[in-house]
């Protein structure tokens, strides 16, 4: 059975050409990609999911482990019939790219790493997302989002307009996909070891800005995985993609022609 529902409203399949997944973070849609896909689907072909409950999205029950995620994207690309992809993960997209690095890296083109990292949680960390998960489950998401929407942009970015728009993107996701979420980033295992192995392209991204994830984690990326590059995107926050798709964009361009 085909995990991600192709007759539902769950992803975004425009353009032609060497086929793009974009992955979105927590508590995020694939409406975060939408400057990707207007851009980019001219050249390429730009597939965005919307994740197991998010975006109004799917089932879930109990925890959504990184791999559980990975397995869907699995089940798109093999259903869409389109790999190898490049694959681009933002945050926890970037947690489930890694994981599906690992697990079908035959249907991997290129892999490009935003605003994410390799390492798992500290046990306070963990801790924390334990107790947002209890939090969710008695109050609904309303105290996630709020959390969240202040931390994604550069500091310097926020205006009503560009805050509520973040905020829609985060407000189809299901209560039982954010505590589903939150508890599988809380056992996510620390992938770091994986990094030297992996032998696609890669292309690290970050916001210079970042508050929710340390620019200092993507180099830390950058360095362990064989040949990759590192850009660092001046003004922009945790969702640097969204908040300067031009630069964001031409890297991605400029990194495919350069590997293509
Ligand atoms: C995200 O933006 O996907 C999350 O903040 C990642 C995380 O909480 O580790």
């Amino acid at each position: 059975m085909c995990a991600i529902d192709l007759d539902g409203p769950s992803f975004i399949d425009e353009g032609q050409g060497l086929p793009l997944v974009f992955v979105h973070g927590f508590p995020l849609s694939r409406e975060a990609w939408a400057r990707q896909v207007e851009a980019l689907s001219a050249s390429f072909r730009t597939i965005a999911p919307n994740l197991r409950g998010f975006g109004g999205h799917g089932d879930v029950q109990g925890k959504l482990t990184m791999d559980r995620l990975a397995e869907d994207i699995g089940s798109l690309v093999e259903t869409l019939g389109c790999g190898p992809v490049i694959l681009v993960g933002h945050s926890m997209g970037g947690y489930v790219a890694l994981a599906f690095a690992r697990r079908y890296p035959q249907w991997l083109r290129g892999l490009v790493l935003v605003g994410t990292r390799a390492g798992s949680d500290s046990p306070e960390a963990s801790a924390g997302r334990l107790a947002a998960a209890e939090g969710v489950r008695e109050k609904g998401i309303g105290g996630i989002v709020d959390a969240m929407t202040q931390k994604m942009l550069a500091p310097g970015r926020n205006d009503p307009q560009s805050l509520a728009e973040v905020r829609s993107f985060m407000s189809s996701a299901s209560r039982e996909g954010v505590i589903g979420a939150l508890l599988g980033m809380a056992e996510r295992p620390d992938a770091s070891a994986d990094l030297r192995k992996i032998s696609r392209p890669t292309l690290v991204v970050t916001g210079a800005e970042d508050r929710v994830i340390d620019p200092a984690e993507s180099e830390i990326l950058a360095e362990a995985i064989p040949g990759a590059r590192l850009r660092i995107i001046p003004g922009a926050g945790h969702l640097v993609a969204w908040e300067e798709p031009e630069a964001f964009n031409r890297e991605l361009a400029d990194w495919i022609t350069d590997i293509e």
